[in-house]
């Protein structure tokens, strides 16, 4: 069996004001009814294969979680919570390091839970493909064909087909968030695909590489599992334990330099829903090309995203530009530029 790791500890500050602290993005329903946390949880339900679910998140979000799971009729094997976050590469170690003591071959299928992917069946495909080599300890990664050269993601070259795995690579390099130059150059080349984020990883194997390239790491999430307390049938890593833990992600602790590395390419209309550029687009548009949440009133309006929680908002003759009214404040950007936000949500970190 596959047992999902869905990691769910981000903050999404380029969808502020929606996305905060207390309600990250994950835990927002943002294009259908169910928030993207279900939707990646359903994910891996639908298929045989999958052992549910080990999520591991922020301990302020647990009782959401878990009503947020329930409500969807999935049962998690563990909530696994973080007293501190450090980032995903002691979060993938520690549920590595809790699944490896009940199941020594366990394989783990890493996800973040702040992504769409439109085709679940080519998902599974892709998973299935990777299975034997992941079994045999490549760490395997997920390639999606690169359409601009975003400096977000994490860029996978890939390399000789493997002999005994049809559709399998071995990825020859990865590069965790490249300056702008490097990415065009990626890009142009046709070699290099996006980082899906999602990994499927044997535990064992995964922390045999921890332990060469980060033994730090790997020590300290040890203590924080062996620590680690039961509270209300959560799991809750040892705070001080965790804090030593080097803040890195999987990406940088791991990937880039791990020589096993692996890439399926995968074409499954994978979109990190990062900004709300990204939700005009894959929303349900209207005739003109508005995406449109809430009390809402358009005269002549165009290629927006315009949403309110609570007031009425009415908007009159603009095209591209993002309106975002919550209870306590308000967005008004140009939508090419409200990726910016998360600028504005620096500041305000500073200032208060
Ligand atoms: N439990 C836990 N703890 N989860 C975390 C933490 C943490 O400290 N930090 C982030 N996460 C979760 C986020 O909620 C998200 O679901 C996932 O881990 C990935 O973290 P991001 O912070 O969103 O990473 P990224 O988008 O910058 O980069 C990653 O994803 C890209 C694809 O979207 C990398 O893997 C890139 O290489 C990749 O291209
Ligand atoms: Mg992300």
């Amino acid at each position: 069996v596959i047992h999902p790791v869905i990691l769910s500890g981000g903050s999404g500050t380029r969808l502020w004001p929606l996305s905060r602290a207390a309600y990250p993005k994950q835990l927002l329903p943002l294009l259908s009814e169910r928030t993207m946390l279900q939707e990646t949880a359903l994910r891996s339900m639908t298929d045989v294969g999958f052992a549910a679910p080990i999520v591991i998140c922020n301990d302020e979000h647990r009782f959401l979680i878990d009503d947020q799971l329930r409500q969807v009729g999935v049962v998690p094997q563990q909530l696994m919570l973080e007293p501190v976050a450090r980032n995903t590469g002691p979060a993938v170690a520690a549920a590595a390091l809790w699944l490896i003591a009940r199941d020594p071959d366990a394989l783990m299928l890493v996800q973040p839970s702040d992504h769409v992917i439109g085709s679940v069946a080519r998902f599974h495909e892709a998973i299935a493909r990777g299975v034997g080599a992941a079994q045999s300890g490549k760490l395997v990664t997920f390639g999606i064909k690169p359409d601009r050269p975003d400096t977000g993601y994490g860029y996978i070259q890939t390399g000789q087909a493997l002999e005994d795995a049809e559709g399998v690579f071995l990825a020859d390099r990865f590069v965790e968030k490249p300056d702008r130059a490097t990415a065009e150059r990626f890009v142009d080349s046709g070699v290099f695909s996006w980082n899906s984020g999602i990994f499927l990883i044997g535990a064992r194997h995964f922390l045999e590489d921890l332990g060469r390239l980060n033994p730090e790491m790997l020590a300290a999430c040890e203590r924080a599992v062996h620590k680690g307390t039961e509270d209300l049938g959560f799991f809750r890593l040892d705070a001080a334990a965790l804090s030593e833990a080097p803040s890195l992600s999987i990406d940088r602790a791991v990937m880039e330099r791990t020589d096993r590395a692996a890439v399926v390419p995968v074409d499954m209309a994978w979109n990190d829903l990062g900004s709300w550029r990204a939700l005009q687009a894959l929303g349900c548009q209207d005739g003109d090309g508005n995406v449109v949440q809430g009390d809402v009133i358009l005269d002549r309006v165009r290629n927006s995203y315009i949403r309110s929680d609570s007031k009425l908002v009415a908007v009159i003759d603009v095209e591209d530009v993002v309106v975002v009214s919550t209870d306590d404040a308000v967005l008004v950007a140009r939508a090419d530029s409200a990726a910016e936000v998360s600028g504005i949500v620096e500041r305000l970190r500073r200032e208060n």
